[in-house]
């Protein structure tokens, strides 16, 4: 799986570095081409000398080489890297890259990177227990870069704990795991909505809901991680596209989405249903803003196409579809019902009784529903639901 691959080694200054050597030899060994990148502190630790000759190439340190100014291009090392490896990474370099400080070389080349970066912390227990440490690791995860978790025992200052960075024979299968996963979706077209959708009631009104859009833009982003063609149909949503083969078609009414979900699905292996389509639309969108009056105001609402139970209908032996339920009572029988009314192959469970679910959350705990089985989750982050939900297609739905 690292047959080939470019991979850009950073290492921080921590005691950890002397793995680093090891760590390096294993990748290479496993064909993978790897330029090094230190800080000026990991060179305390180990040296150059030492890397160079293990990875082919000169280490990379400092902006420009001393001797004859030669620049050394983090840009370059970005578009040239299939993957970014930092290991072992210090408190300080992970809220460096956590916050752009932007002031040597790893971090440069951190931030201009166009590949998958993977973080492999190293530090003390407590450092490593520390809210800004773990604040940190956070904002690493939700800007979509892969924490290699530190393992339990003993540390550098003699104490016990976690914080030790995870064995380099560890890393690299974690890394190849990755590689293979990539390649799990090629050659699928996966139809997503997203978001809330939005019913005019006047040119400056509308009915909506609290969606964000969160929980669909990470299984957007994980079905292209792993090589699917993804039709991202979105409602109106504050996010960025992610990363990735994805053809993102913006509509904002329930209707809109009908449309676009009808023209897009028929070519399309998967549908993954994650809006939360309004259920109701005005029968009149009155052309000119509604003016207050002393009167009671009454709005008729008729209700909108049922987008998953249309899909349900058209789909055929080799699709699948996957819903969402987001409950407040009564969770697994509503689910259930609509797994059943929609034809769809699963349906993912989340309830508001659970903290930390649902709507705008970064977070969400579900369970996956299917004709045969549940399975439930613990709270998670949604791109790590997400990862849950692409492995399920994968392994029980059997995708195919
Ligand atoms: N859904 C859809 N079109 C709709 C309503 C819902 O495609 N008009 C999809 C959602 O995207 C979700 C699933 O159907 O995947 C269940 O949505 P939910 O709102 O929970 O179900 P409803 O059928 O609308 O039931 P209710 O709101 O009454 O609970």
């Amino acid at each position: 799986m690292l047959q080939g691959k470019h991979i850009v080694l950073g290492i921080t200054g921590s005691i950890a570095a002397y793995k680093a050597a090891y760590l390096l030899r294993l990748l290479v060994k496993k064909g993978a081409e790897v330029q090094v990148v230190m800080t000026p502190a990991a060179k305390e630790f180990i040296t150059p000398v030492t890397l160079s000759p293990l990875s082919g190439k000169p280490v990379v340190s400092e902006f420009f080489a001393a001797n004859d100014g030669q620049w050394h291009s983090h840009v370059d090392l970005g578009l040239w890297a299939d993957a970014m490896l930092i290991a072992p990474a210090t408190a300080a370099s992970i809220g460096k890259m956590a916050h752009g400080v932007a002031d040597n070389m790893l971090i440069t080349t951190y931030l201009s990177m166009k590949a998958p970066v993977f973080v492999s912390p190293a530090m003390d227990l407590d450092m490593y227990k520390h809210p800004s440490t773990q604040a940190n690791l956070k904002l690493l995860q939700s800007y979509g870069n892969h924490i290699i978790e530190p393992g339990f025992g003993e540390l550098a200052s003699g104490l016990e704990g976690k914080g030790r960075m995870e064995e380099p024979e560890a890393i690299v299968e974690y890394l190849e795991q990755y590689f293979a996963q990539v390649a799990e979706m090629s050659g699928k077209r996966v139809l997503i909505t997203a978001g809330p959708t939005y019913e005019k009631i006047d040119p400056v009104r509308f009915i909506g809901n609290y969606s964000s859009g969160k929980m669909a833009y990470a299984l957007a982003g994980e079905c292209a991680r792993r090589g699917a063609e993804v039709c991202l149909i979105s409602g109106p949503v504050q996010l960025e596209t992610p990363a990735g083969n994805i053809q993102r078609i913006d509509i904002e009414s329930a209707d809109e989405m009908y449309e676009a979900c009808m023209k897009e699905f028929p070519t399309c292996d998967v549908g993954i249903l994650c809006a939360a389509v309004a259920d109701f639309k005005p029968i009149c969108v009155a052309d000119q803003k509604i003016k207050r009056g002393a009167e009671d105001l009454c709005i008729q609402l008729t209700p909108n196409q049922d987008i998953a139970a249309a899909l349900g209908r058209i789909k055929t032996a080799d699709q699948k579809l996957i819903g969402f339920a987001l409950e407040t009572h009564n969770e697994m029988s509503n689910a259930q019902n609509k797994l059943q009314k929609k034809n769809l192959d699963a349906i993912v469970l989340n309830s508001l009784q659970d903290k930390g679910a649902g709507f705008r959350h970064d977070t969400n705990k579900v369970s996956i529903i299917s004709a045969t089985e549940t399975l439930d989750y613990p709270l998670k982050h949604k791109q790590e639901v997400a990862r849950d939900i692409v492995d399920y297609l994968l392994n029980n739905l059997h995708l195919n």
